[in-house]
């Protein structure tokens, strides 16, 4: 890694042994960007790449030069409205009324590591070693901001973490109405656009469409993240795929309205964006006062998606997550929420529990309808005191119960809701986020507590710290059940309503900052009526989050399977559920519905003694498995096999660091008589090793990865075996072990 600086043509070069990227001073002291790919020598100009041409009707800078155009040139920070007529990066409104800035450089510096960003999640470095940040200042002389942008190189991982934060040092305040994290220009646009967008219960499908001249982008607008679009999208070459071809991943760690963006102008060069969704945000910048954007990280790999996704996975998975679960595996849980919903008694939790410890779960969650007057969904969000119509004893006595049974006992909040019906709005009805003399609009009967104010989260803090210093509590689920609507904060004048959701999102951060710091042994899970928050920006908090509210093993194939292009295995809550499936009322076999969960962080969500004997002695032996393998399962590398996107079967594998051990998961939606013939072409093995298959057969990895792994079925209405009969929603796993 290293991070070169050219004084006499102004070029800086970050480079590591995965890619170089290459930028420069233009001749209007603007910042250009020249390259980003697989790693070049270093020299003192690549200014050929500069490309000027002069082009009829191009505005130009300098006047007697009709080559020097900012729509022409390939820019780091452009902004509109001196020649470039592509969206910007930064756009501030000054008191007369104008938007038009020249941020000029004003000079750099190169520091070891990598900075925190106030405030805000981040990946980090444990050793000043692992990164190194260029710091490349800019200033528009006419407002006095100032913009920092920030670039990390990481020795180790092929990704760049980019991030800007501007400082007002004029004497006016000024409205900063547009600031992307990141902004890339690419030489050309022979890019497939991949998003991962979808709704509630149906979260992160893959789409891949060809780019074209004009945007392509995904957005939220809800105040999170959203189950709608990922804050995460690919440009891949056409001819790239799992294994081989060139990806470029691009990642926002922010869980609020964001936008990611392509625009491909009429040169045919690609511009990508990345940051707060500029929609409806501005930021008051007075004289003196500093903003900083969240971070973007961009990932190169020029060996297909697989190598982005397992350098996402292992950036996020070892320095984005942090606490003392980031590297343990994760225990096996049982939630009552499928079991019970709101309907139960604290000894019906624990015949639940009990029951579970039976079998080998080790921890036991009790999720929503535990406190104040919640019985249903329209009361009681906001009293985070146990009902002691249900809990007796309060949250310590059922806590302790478990306790004594030997499980680990994990607890459901929503903090950052309120619903009409709780003593929280009697006593504090304006904390509710509203606009006035405007319609309140509810989801699922409740209203967002307006986190942009301090008191708010302190009280939600008090509350929640009450509870958990109080009782044996590890785990917490997070939740979040509705978006943002009629965004005003009462306490804060006009000219800054436009920071709300921002400002909601850093309350937000603040609360579970406090929390995990003042609770470091909680394993805490974030959901968003499932997988609506399922971003980078809460794996900095939390390092698992609830996937998906649906639970059915074929529809969690896509789900898990799109989720997995940026983040890691060990992130995904997966749990086997009751069949037929609450959500599609599909029944799908308890086999497959572990195969599926194993491949996340495990448990169960229904009462396992509704089972019979010979399911429950089927959960016994997936426990084990699960206990055996956990560690692999979530940690190994994680590799893309079939896509449930492209056809009938997916599959996927993970490889041990010593790649002796690997586990390979197979699944088919339909079964078909008389099928064809099947193979798996593995990945990640030793080609040099001998492998055998779940004990017995050996195979050479060699000819796993190049003939591939028979996968071929005893074709269904030929087989009178039944053990050997396939069905509909059929799986296997294969667990290899070099001999
Ligand atoms: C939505 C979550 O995703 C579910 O798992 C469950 O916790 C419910 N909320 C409870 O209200």
């Amino acid at each position: 890694m290293q991070i070169y600086f050219e004084e006499k043509t102004g070029t800086f070069h970050l480079t590591n042994s995965f890619y170089s990227y290459i930028i420069k001073i233009l001749p209007n002291q603007q910042l250009g960007q020249l390259y980003f790919g697989k790693p070049v020598r270093h020299k003192e100009s690549f200014d050929y790449l500069l490309e000027m041409a002069s082009r009829s009707m191009s505005p130009c800078v300098f006047e007697g030069n009709g080559f020097f155009s900012l729509e022409q040139v390939k820019q780091e920070f452009p902004s509109y409205g001196t020649g470039d007529y592509r969206h910007p990066a930064v756009r501030i409104q000054q008191s007369n009324g104008s938007a038009i800035t020249e941020f000029a450089y004003t000079g750099y510096e190169i520091t070891s590591g990598k900075p925190a960003l106030e405030g805000l999640p981040a990946t980090y470095c444990e050793d000043d070693k692992e990164a190194m940040t260029l710091h490349v200042f800019l200033k528009d002389q006419l407002t006095g901001v100032k913009a920092e942008l920030l670039y990390t190189v990481f020795e180790a991982v092929p990704a760049l973490a980019r991030s800007v934060r501007y400082t007002n040092e004029g004497e006016q305040a000024v409205l900063l109405d547009t600031a992307m994290s990141m902004n890339l220009d690419l030489p050309d646009s022979d890019y497939e656009f991949v998003q991962f967008s979808g709704a509630w219960a149906r979260e992160r499908f893959e789409h891949v469409n060809h780019l074209r001249p004009g945007i392509q982008s995904v957005e939220s607008l809800r105040g999170h993240s959203s189950h709608h679009h990922n804050p995460f999208i690919i440009l891949k070459r056409p001819d790239a795929g799992e294994q081989t071809g060139e990806a470029l991943g691009f990642s926002l760690v922010y869980s609020g309205n964001f936008l990611a963006q392509a625009e491909v102008d009429n040169w045919g060069v690609t511009r990508v964006s990345m940051g707060i969704n500029p929609y409806n945000f501005s930021w008051q910048l007075k004289s003196g006062d500093s903003f900083q954007t969240p971070e973007a990280v961009v990932v190169y790999s020029d060996r297909g998606l697989n190598h982005m996704s397992q350098s996402f996975h292992k950036l996020y998975a070892k320095r984005l997550a942090r606490g003392v679960w980031r590297d343990k595996a994760r225990p096996i849980l049982i939630n009552n929420w499928e079991a019970t919903y709101f309907d139960f008694t604290e000894d019906k939790l624990v015949g639940i529990a009990s029951q579970a410890k039976d079998l080998g779960v080790e921890m036991f969650v009790l999720d929503d309808g535990w406190f104040g007057q919640r019985v249903n969904d329209k009361a009681g969000l906001g009293d985070w005191v146990a009902n002691p119509d249900r809990l007796a004893n309060g949250i310590t006595g059922l806590a302790e119960r478990i306790d004594q049974m030997g499980m680990l006992f994990g607890l459901w909040f929503e903090p950052e809701m309120v619903n009409k019906d709780s003593d929280l709005y009697r006593a504090h009805p304006d904390w509710a986020i509203q606009t006035p003399g405007r319609n309140m609009t509810h989801g699922r009967n409740q209203y967002v507590l307006d986190f942009s104010r301090k008191e708010v989260v302190d009280y939600i803090y008090d509350a929640m710290a009450a509870i958990l210093g109080n009782a044996k509590v590890s785990y917490v689920k997070w939740d979040m059940n509705r978006s943002i609507t009629e965004a005003f904060s009462a306490v804060l004048p006009a000219e800054q309503q436009g920071e709300v959701m921002h400002r909601y999102i850093l309350g937000l951060y603040d609360l579970y900052e406090r929390l995990t710091q003042a609770f470091p042994h909680v394993l805490f899970e974030s959901c968003a009526s499932g997988g609506a928050r399922f971003d980078p920006g809460l794996l900095y908090y939390a390092p698992q989050a609830w996937t998906s509210d649906c639970t059915d093993a074929v529809q969690r194939l896509k789900i898990q399977h799109g989720s997995s292009f940026c983040y890691p295995i060990s992130s995904m809550g997966a749990h086997v559920s009751m069949s037929p499936n609450h959500q599609l009322f599909r029944s799908t076999p308890l086999k497959t519905r572990g195969n599926v969960a194993c491949f996340g962080t495990f448990g169960y969500e229904m009462d396992l003694q509704l089972l019979s004997d010979e399911e429950k002695q089927e959960v016994v032996e997936q426990i084990k498995f699960m206990k055996e393998y956990r560690e692999l399962l979530q940690f190994g590398t994680f590799y893309r096999l079939l896509s449930p996107f492209e056809g009938n079967f997916t599959s996927w594998m993970v490889v041990s660091e010593d790649k002796k051990t690997a586990i390979v998961g197979y699944y088919k939606v339909l079964n078909e008589v008389n099928g064809p013939f099947t193979r798996v072409f593995l990945a990640g093995l030793d080609p040099e090793l001998d492998y055998q298959i779940n004990g017995s057969a050996v195979q050479g990895g060699d000819e796993l990865m190049n003939i591939g792994l028979i996968t071929t079925d005893s074709s269904a209405g030929e087989c009178k075996d039944k053990n050997l009969q396939s069905c509909d929603f059929d799986s296997r796993l294969y667990v290899l072990k070099a001999k």
